[in-house]
Formats: structure tokens, sequence, C-alpha cells
């Protein structure tokens, strides 16, 4: 059975302050949970160092929000794998709807940025979704389709990898998409996956679901068969928040 993922990502927020006050809250709050709910956090490149200090006993993962697909060299503002590792960082988000949006990420820089973490030894989270004209339009299997075959090939080991489905009209929003229409499209992805490496590999594989998830819905949307767990913005930036969806997956798990 798989593991199930709670990742917050902060984004743009939080001081070194503020970092060691809300993991010190965080940890009362959640006191310790089981082996099956893995707890990660992507945090700025600038708490990263503290972050792994202060969570190095608790079995948390933290994450870079971002990576190059470069070694190293004239890549001015850039960070490498190696930079991450060098401060004992393992994994990294990959192409956030936010780094698409903003800052040009394109399906190939996804796919090169995948392939670089997966050389250096760093798991990647790979994040797709479509936007709400592309929902509108009935274009979410055929856009989710093609973000998730941009990586496929280097998804041989789907231990080595998650990925999270963040529909970007959901994200910030406020609305999440309802349990059914968030476990469509898991189950897309899984099948896709299944089509190409067989359905073993595929039911190893962690899909995260992202998008306005909080306390109130995490339950219903941990009950869906294809989703592993949540990449939760907003409502990881309070401790009492995530610390009850990290309570809510270890109950639904350890019935
Ligand atoms: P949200 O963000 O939970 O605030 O919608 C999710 C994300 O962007 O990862």
């Amino acid at each position: 059975m798989r593991k199930a993922v709670l990742c917050g990502n902060w984004k743009m927020n939080k001081n070194d302050q503020e970092l060691g006050a809300f993991f010190s809250e965080f940890l009362e709050k959640t006191g310790s949970w089981s082996s099956r709910v893995e707890v990660m956090f992507a945090v700025p490149y600038t708490l990263l160092k503290s972050a792994v200090e202060l969570t190095k006993d608790r079995g948390i993962t933290i994450l870079a929000q971002n990576v190059s697909q470069h070694d190293a060299g004239a890549y001015t503002g850039e960070i490498s794998t190696a930079m991450l590792q060098d401060v004992g960082v393992q994994a990294s988000l990959i192409g956030h709807s936010e780094r698409r949006q903003y800052f040009n990420e394109t399906d190939s820089s996804v796919s090169e940025k995948t392939q670089r973490c997966l050389q250096a030894g760093l798991l990647p989270m790979v994040c797709v979704g479509e936007t709400l004209e592309q929902r509108e339009a009935k274009q979410t299997a055929t856009v989710v389709a093609s973000q998730i075959a941009a990586v496929i090939d280097q998804v041989k080991d789907p231990e080595k990898t998650i990925f999270a489905y963040e529909p970007v009209w959901a994200i910030g929003t406020g609305l999440t998409a309802s349990n059914e229409q968030a476990q469509e499209v898991h189950a897309a992805i899984r099948q896709q996956l299944a089509k190409k490496y067989g359905e073993d590999v595929a039911q190893k594989l962690r899909i995260l679901y992202g998008g306005s998830a909080k306390p109130g819905n995490i339950a219903g949307l941990l009950e869906q068969t294809d989703i592993d767990g949540g990449l939760v913005g907003g409502a990881s930036l309070k401790a009492a928040d995530f610390a009850a969806m990290v309570q809510a997956a270890d109950k639904q798990l350890n019935p």
C-alpha cells in the first residue's frame, strides 16, 4: 500500500524566525504520526539549511521549490542539484504552475529538470494541471496527459518521483476540485503510467492533489482511490491547520 504524503508549499513566505516558530508549534500539535504518512515542506532557498537541521530527527523531508536543469556554470540566479544536496536537501518541486505561468517554464524545461534531479539522486515532485480556460474547453485530459508525457520516460522507478495534480484554477482561489473531479484526473495519470510500465509500477506511484486543500476537505480527497496526499499552499503556512491535515491523514490510514 502506498504511503500518504502531505507536502507544504510555502512559496515566497516566511523568514528564519518564523520557520523556528512554525516548527515548534507544528511538532507540538502533531505529536507523532505513523510511518504510513510522510510529511514534507517545500520552503524558500534561504530557509533550506535551517529547515533541514530543525527537522532532521523527525523524518520530515525538506524540498526546494525549484532547481536548475544545469550542472554548474554561468547561470546567474540559479541553484543546482549539488548545491541543494550540499545543505542536505533531497527533493525539489518541479514545474509548479506558478513557475510555468510567471517564469516561462515549459514541458521541455520540466523534463530536463526532472532528469537532472533523478541523475543527481534528488526526488522530483513534478506538478501538472490545467487552467480554467482549458477545463472549460474540456481539454483537461489532453493537457494533463501531455504534461505527463513530457516526463514519463524518466519515471521508470515510481518510488523516485512524485506527481502532484494541481488544477491551476483551484490554486490559492479557495476553489477545490471536487473529490470526483480530482479522482478522475489522478486515475487517468495512473493509467498513463500503467500503459507505459505496467500496472505494478503504476500502483507504486504517489500522486498528490493540490489546490486549496485544507483541514476541511483533506479527508474526502484522501478517500479517493488514486489520491495519495496533498500539496498544500495556503493552509501549510499555519502550523495548526497543517498539523490538523497530517492528523487527518494519519487517522485515515490507521483507523
Ligand atoms: P493552495 O496552493 O493550497 O494555496 O491552493 C497549492 C500549491 O500551489 O501548491
